[in-house]
């Protein structure tokens, strides 16, 4: 069976499914990236999405029965990404920073790199083994902003994003893992510090929340650091590349 192969082929947008919990003053928030958001029926019109158990904005749809789901556009940053996929609202406030308006669910709308969204009644739930899917009536639609949808192989192809174990298109092979074989001792170090010999006695360090590998040999170029550059000698400023973790997330290999 050519599982993998074949599952690739299967397209999908990317979003971001909020939900609440409690009432009041005692209403909290969450939400998380999806790729699993489809229309199901037109009249009336519906949604599905498919989380997972252990989520927090699963909690979060059970109780409360209301969401919102914003379509991000293809400017969407994997720095600005990575707290939605890669973060639980357990351990961070995602919305810190991010444009919002309230919905009339009482579920905030994410704006950021939104092109359009929905605000859903949830009308059904059906068991997916690790999954729950949420089939939902579509209560309001409202364009955000002009954009092209970013799609699920945009996400993986251009910007190189990975899927964390928890999502429902999860496939283990893609487990993020280091971005390169050992290369050869490089050049020079980052524009400003001293040469570095060799690149191999300096440490490639891992990212606690993503996987992803930051390997000196590579530097990490799209974002400014050139190939050579020591993980001590990166800007405080960079951010993991896969989830947006800052620098005090990563932690040497041994
Ligand atoms: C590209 C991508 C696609 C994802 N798709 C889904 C999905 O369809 N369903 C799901 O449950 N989780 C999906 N996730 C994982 C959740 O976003 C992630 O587990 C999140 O941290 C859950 O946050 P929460 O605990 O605050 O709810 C996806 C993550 C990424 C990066």
């Amino acid at each position: 069976m050519k599982l993998r192969e074949t599952l690739c082929n299967i397209s999908y947008g990317m979003y971001i499914v909020c939900s609440r919990n409690g009432s009041g003053t005692d209403t909290r928030c969450n939400g998380q990236i999806v790729n699993t958001v489809v229309q199901v029926s037109a009249e009336p019109p519906s949604l599905a999405v498919s989380i997972h158990k252990r989520n927090l904005t699963h909690e979060y749809l059970m109780a409360s029965r209301v969401m919102t789901v914003t379509v991000l556009n293809k400017d969407a940053t994997l720095a600005f990404m990575g707290p939605w996929g890669f973060k639980s609202g357990r351990d961070v406030d995602k919305f810190r920073g991010v444009r919002t308006l309230m919905g009339r669910t009482g579920v905030p709308v994410v704006l950021d790199y939104g092109i359009s969204y929905f605000e859903a009644e949830i009308v059904g739930t059906m068991d997916a083994f690790t999954h729950t899917i949420f089939l939902a009536r579509i209560v309001e639609a409202e364009p955000i902003a002009p954009g092209e949808p970013l799609t699920y192989l945009c996400y993986h192809e251009l910007k190189k994003g990975k899927t964390p174990m928890n999502a429902a298109t999860f496939i283990r092979a893609e487990t993020p893992v280091a971005t390169a074989p050992p290369q050869p001792a490089p050049v020079h170090s980052a524009a400003g510090a001293a040469p570095l010999k060799e690149t191999t006695a300096m440490k490639k360090y891992t990212c606690k929340l993503c996987g992803y590998v930051y390997d000196p040999a590579q530097g990490d170029p799209d974002n400014g650091v050139k190939p050579g550059t020591a993980f001590e000698q990166v800007p405080d400023t960079w951010v993991c590349p896969i989830c947006g973790a800052d620098k005090t997330e990563f932690e040497p290999e041994s």
